[in-house]
């Protein structure tokens, strides 16, 4: 039996994004799956969009929400990274990681919220942040980090506002998971991110979804403005 309202996932051609896709529609929910690239997972509707393009945000929202008779659930998983050292990190990575990852998660926070007040039955939305956006790594850009404490602090934002409308507003911060993201980090890059994890090993996408799904069920129907870490405990704050 498909759930009432839509699920969008953004990121949704990507390791996460396409799980996402897969658990939601594997609990009978209505799919879209957007993303620049197309999403293969079956039984979705893939929907070309670049999250940057503000207009194309709201009207992938409007199509959800009317295919699919009101929008339940966003999922912003779009995002970019960039391993470059510090020193070296450059100007055009700097506009598009915050482009991507940051002003992408804003327009999916509007566009999710206005549609959802429209159809008047709340909703939920979740972003996808990262335990970069708590601690300092050297490794990479400086604006992924930054983009993604941005999104952090956007989720609070949109869960007050959300709130006065019933809409819940959260965030996950993964740690460096299994995946073509992850594997832009060196074998030995990894290797010491295992070794200073008190798991002893990375996370995979099976750990985001699962928190993501709790997220955006009832059983979360108390929660709002969190950034829950998934992270094997290697920040805790
Ligand atoms: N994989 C990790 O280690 C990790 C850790 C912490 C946080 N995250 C975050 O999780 C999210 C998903 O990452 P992933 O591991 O699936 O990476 P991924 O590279 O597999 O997927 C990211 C997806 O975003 C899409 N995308 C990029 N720019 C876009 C744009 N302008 N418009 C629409 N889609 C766009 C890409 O095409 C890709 O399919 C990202 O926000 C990432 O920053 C990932």
């Amino acid at each position: 039996m498909t759930a009432p309202g839509a699920v969008v996932v953004t990121g949704a051609a990507g390791d996460m994004g396409s799980a996402l896709c897969r658990a939601f529609a594997a609990d009978g929910r209505r799919v879209f799956g957007a993303d620049v690239r197309r999403c293969a997972v079956g039984g979705v509707a893939a929907v070309e969009v670049d999250v940057t393009d503000r207009s194309a945000v709201f009207a992938l929202a409007e199509q959800a929400a009317t295919e699919a008779g009101g929008l339940a659930v966003w999922i912003n998983a779009a995002g970019l990274v960039r391993t470059v050292p510090t020193r070296e990190a450059g100007e055009d990575d700097w506009h598009r990681l915050i482009a991507v990852n940051l002003t992408g998660t804003w327009h999916g926070c509007s566009a999710a919220l206005e549609t959802m007040i429209s159809g008047g039955k709340g909703g939920v939305i979740v972003n996808v942040g990262s335990l970069s956006g708590q601690v300092g790594y050297p490794g990479l850009h400086p604006a992924y980090g930054a983009s993604k404490a941005g999104v952090h602090q956007l989720t609070k934002t949109y869960a007050m506002e959300g709130a006065r409308h019933g809409v819940r507003v959260n965030a996950v911060a993964p740690s460096v998971l299994e995946g073509s993201m992850g594997d832009t980090f060196t074998d030995e890059q990894k290797s010491r991110l295992v070794r200073a994890n008190p798991m002893k090993r990375l996370g995979g996408m099976d750990d985001v979804t699962g928190v993501v799904r709790f997220l955006c069920s009832d059983e979360a129907a108390y929660m709002t403005g969190a950034t829950l870490p998934v992270n094997g405990g290697s920040f805790m704050p």
